[in-house]
């Protein structure tokens, strides 16, 4: 089956050249769009008088046809006819005979697969924020079943300062909402209709790209059509916050790693989600994080891969921009499975009993100087002696206590009860604090955020009705 260009040689295309520059294996997943992209072009063709009333029946009835057998998986696409659009048009031929020729009327596959493109980038935002928002329900529900614990803190992997176990899970809730944000500001800009750019240069036929713009849902349509062929800008910003999202997901998973650890042993995994060693029976170790950590090379490499083809592009359509499309791709589906396995692992964190935050700790010495100042001493006074009883006590909490109430003249008793890691939380008053009180503003401004996120996706529905 030759293509429809064939006819502009007089030889015939060498095979591997064909399945060098063809990119039927890519598009498959895109043929929704390019029919819904061709379906919005026909009746504006329609409405334009550009086309008979007749044959855009035929034409639209034909391709509503193609979308069923795809949907049914009965649709054949052959590589020698080089991409889903070319294999449309020949299978809408073969259905409704020649009338399928006027569908390529006053546009080209430059400006289609622009538009294929942008339609299925807007599904792929909100299957996006979607699968973060489950992220963030298990987050949530992780964070309400274990408010009051006590947990330390880390800066530079050393304790720092106690903290809720809640107030740290819901660090990641909101790390992830900053994601959704992003998602949400990219779709404003993917939501812009190239269809009618044609090849790069418009054309004669009195086209009305608007209305195919409205016809596909899209806010508006392209100001400049050398400018719209070409625009994948979208495409390598989504790439960006897939890799942003990676990035969170690895940095939730390194922290279950650490600790999980027998060294830290705050968390441990539940056995659904741990793997096992083949030759060391007792190990039982959290691979499942390790490879959502590793995933992030991925998606950075996929980033640059990206990046990198655009470099240096002239003008208008290039052929490279086809190229872009399998990273893409790949890379989609990648972090929409990182982030369902994230709901998995967070829900499968248990935390280990302890007692630790009712005993006296040296996390909390950054306590003593707040107190101290509350005292009456300078921030910067009371820092340098507790520094010094730090030194001289060597870590003995005893001597520490000593060495602070005969320095600073406060009641050993006071001292002690301070460096204990619960009353240092439950002191903490500052807004967006670990305090109990933020802790809990925090759950109930997360359940908020997430109802707010269900109302955009809500809001989006609108998009689906383009099929
Ligand atoms: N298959 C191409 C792509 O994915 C679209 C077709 C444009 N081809 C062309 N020769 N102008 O980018």
């Amino acid at each position: 089956m030759p293509t429809v260009w064939q006819r502009r040689f007089t030889k015939k295309i060498d095979r591997r050249i064909l399945t060098f520059t063809s990119s039927v294996k890519d598009d498959e997943r895109l043929i929704p769009y390019d029919i819904a992209a061709s379906i919005a072009h026909v009746r504006m063709l329609r409405k334009q008088n550009i086309i008979k009333a007749r044959d855009a029946v035929q034409l639209v009835r034909g391709l509503q046809r193609i979308l069923r057998e795809y949907k049914k998986q009965k649709l054949k696409l052959h590589e020698e006819l080089e991409d889903v659009h070319m294999n449309i048009e020949q299978r809408l031929r073969a259905i409704i005979g020649k009338q399928a020729g006027q569908l390529h009327t006053a546009r080209s596959r430059n400006d289609l697969i622009a538009t294929d493109l942008r339609l299925y980038s807007r599904d792929l935002i909100i299957s996006m924020v979607k699968s973060i928002s489950e992220v963030q329900t298990a987050i949530l529900e992780n964070a309400r079943d274990t408010v009051g614990l006590v947990v330390p803190g880390y800066t530079h992997m050393q304790h720092a300062q106690p903290i809720f176990w809640s107030f740290f899970m819901l660090s990641h809730f909101f790390k992830l909402q900053r994601d959704i944000e992003c998602f949400g500001d990219t779709l404003k800009r993917v939501d812009e209709s190239p269809l009618g750019s044609v090849a790069c240069a418009g054309t004669c036929h009195p086209i009305d790209p608007a209305c195919t713009a409205r016809f596909l849902q899209c806010s508006r349509f392209f100001d400049n059509a050398l400018a719209a062929v070409a625009d994948r800008d979208y495409l390598a910003e989504s790439m960006f916050f897939c890799t942003q999202i990676t990035l969170h997901i690895a940095t939730l998973a390194e922290d279950i790693i650490i600790l999980s650890t027998r060294e830290f042993n705050i968390i441990e995994l539940e056995e659904k989600i741990a793997t096992g060693s083949s030759i060391m029976p007792h190990k039982k170790n959290p691979d499942v994080c390790e490879l959502l950590r590793a995933k992030t090379g991925n998606a950075i490499g996929n980033l640059v891969s990206v990046l990198t083809i655009l470099k240096g592009l002239p003008s208008s359509y290039n052929r490279d921009l086809q190229e872009i499309k399998s990273v893409f791709f790949r890379q989609a589906d990648a972090t929409i499975e990182c982030l369902k396995i994230a709901v998995l692992v967070v829900e499968s964190i248990q935390l280990t009993k302890s007692d630790w935050a009712d005993k006296e700790n040296m996390i909390c010495a950054t306590d003593i100087v707040d107190y101290a100042v509350k005292q009456g001493y300078s921030f910067r006074t009371a820092y340098s002696s507790i520094t010094q009883c730090v030194r001289k006590s060597r870590g003995d909490v005893d001597v520490f206590i000593t060495l602070c109430a005969e320095d600073l003249g406060i009641e050993q008793k006071i001292i002690r009860h301070m460096l204990k890691p619960k009353h240092s939380v439950m002191s903490k008053r500052s807004p967006g604090s670990t305090s109990l009180k933020e802790t809990q503003r925090a759950l109930k401004r997360a359940q908020l955020l997430l109802r707010k996120n269900e109302t955009r996706i809500e809001k989006w529905r609108k998009y689906t009705r383009i099929f």
